[in-house]
């Protein structure tokens, strides 16, 4: 049997130029020269460097395994030497997603985003791996949706044989810690029941059902149900295979002409359009954004990362760049109200509460009739019955 082959993707936050909208070369440089001393050591067949917004993304290729205690810790030392690069140059939030102070056996849990995949490398082996900025997680669960089991983005489900048979599709409930998972198509109404609140439930990776073979893996923490408080957004990155049994390269990156909206612009508080763009343009910095998704494709040969093309670097996403800007201007003239702000129950993600929590002793009950904070029925007797 062909030797197996791991992609881990792994980045995290470790400061920012200037504010939050970009990463300096400084850090880009010092994470590529850890990982080729690690490349040339024979751990690592692979790597590529890269960044989206603030974030630094490493992408990585080995025989190791997912869940290995190497590659974790070589990823956790990367970002804590960048950490001390950042500091040095004063960069803005040095070592932000590192939010503990010693590694421990695995990155999970520990700040970084991580989406790992186990593969039997194919005779050609198309990925693309997506890295964004300024959202969460469950950002990815539309686009995932549209590529494994939407008939009308993905033309292969109805006319490839490949294909037919659908996908499975694991959810993570990222409050319970608990996982489900369905089938499409014939669980389709049932899957979107929970990926449609993508704030609470996240597509984690995809099957085929003709093979089994894994199709899509993303990263699903939610630094801010780590650390307890607010610590800057997830930013969450997928990495998804193309071409055979998977969706076609195109119908990969089709969901993406559909700006849909995501949380987490500006001060993780606000909603906005996720805009496709090239790495170059991966600087949010209206408003700290609007959201910015960038799409690294590669094909892979032996391990070797033949690549990145830059997936977004085309024409064909100028007018889903440009409906973004149009969406954005829309939301942005809500201001300080929702629905760009997010809902109070999302809010308390934010910095938020800590105001809140000096104006609770100003309200006061109505008529008196307040008990603990909830509302009591304040009408008379005789209008009540
Ligand atoms: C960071 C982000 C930014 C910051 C904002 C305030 O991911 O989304 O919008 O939240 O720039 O940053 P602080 O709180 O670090 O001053
Ligand atoms: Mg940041
Ligand atoms: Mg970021």
């Amino acid at each position: 049997m062909a030797a197996e082959l791991t992609i881990s993707c792994i980045k995290a936050d470790v400061g920012g130029f200037v504010g939050h909208s970009a990463i300096h070369p400084a850090l880009k440089d010092e994470a590529g020269r850890q990982l080729e001393i690690a490349r040339r050591r024979g751990m690592l067949i692979d790597f590529h460097v890269t960044a989206c917004g603030d974030d630094l993304g490493l992408l990585m290729t080995h025989r190791l395994g997912i869940d290995n205690h190497e590659v974790h810790r070589l990823a956790w030392d990367v970002f804590d030497i960048c950490t001390r690069v950042a500091k040095e140059l004063k960069l803005y939030g040095a070592g932000q997603d590192l939010l503990k102070d010693a590694f421990s056996g695995n990155v999970r849990g520990m700040g970084p985003g991580i989406a790992e995949m186990t593969i039997v490398e194919r005779p050609s082996e198309p990925i693309i791996v997506f890295f964004a900025d300024k959202t969460s997680a469950g950002a990815w669960n539309l686009p995932l949706f549209r590529m494994f089991a939407d008939p009308f983005n993905t033309a292969g489900l109805v006319i490839s044989p490949a294909m037919h048979d659908g996908f499975r599709f694991r959810v993570l409930d990222v409050r319970k810690g608990t996982t489900i998972t369905l089938s499409t198509p014939e669980e389709m109404y049932d899957l979107l029941v929970f990926i449609g609140a993508p704030g609470r439930y996240v597509v984690e990776r995809v099957t085929a059902k003709s093979t089994g073979a894994i199709g899509a893996v993303s990263s699903t923490q939610r630094l801010a149900l780590i650390a307890g408080r607010y610590v800057g957004k997830d930013d969450p990155v997928c990495v998804v295979r193309a071409q055979g049994e998977f969706p076609a390269v195109g119908e990969v990156l089709e969901p993406f002409t559909m700006p849909h909206i995501v949380e987490g612009w500006m001060r993780g508080s606000r909603y906005g359009p996720l805009m496709p763009c090239r790495v170059g343009d991966a600087h949010p910095g209206r408003f700290d954004g609007p959201p910015r998704v960038i799409a690294l494709g590669f094909q892979i040969a032996e391990g070797q990362l033949i690549g990145p093309r830059d997936m977004f670097d085309d024409p064909g996403f100028d007018e889903a760049r440009h409906l973004c800007n149009v969406i954005a201007d829309h939301l942005r003239r809500h201001g300080p109200f929702e629905p760009h702000r997010l809902p109070m129950e999302e809010m308390e993600y934010t910095t938020l509460p800590e105001v809140m929590k000096k104006l609770a002793d100003r309200w006061q009950p109505v008529n008196g009739h307040a008990v603990s904070g909830e509302v009591v029925e304040t009408l008379p007797a005789s209008v009540a019955s």
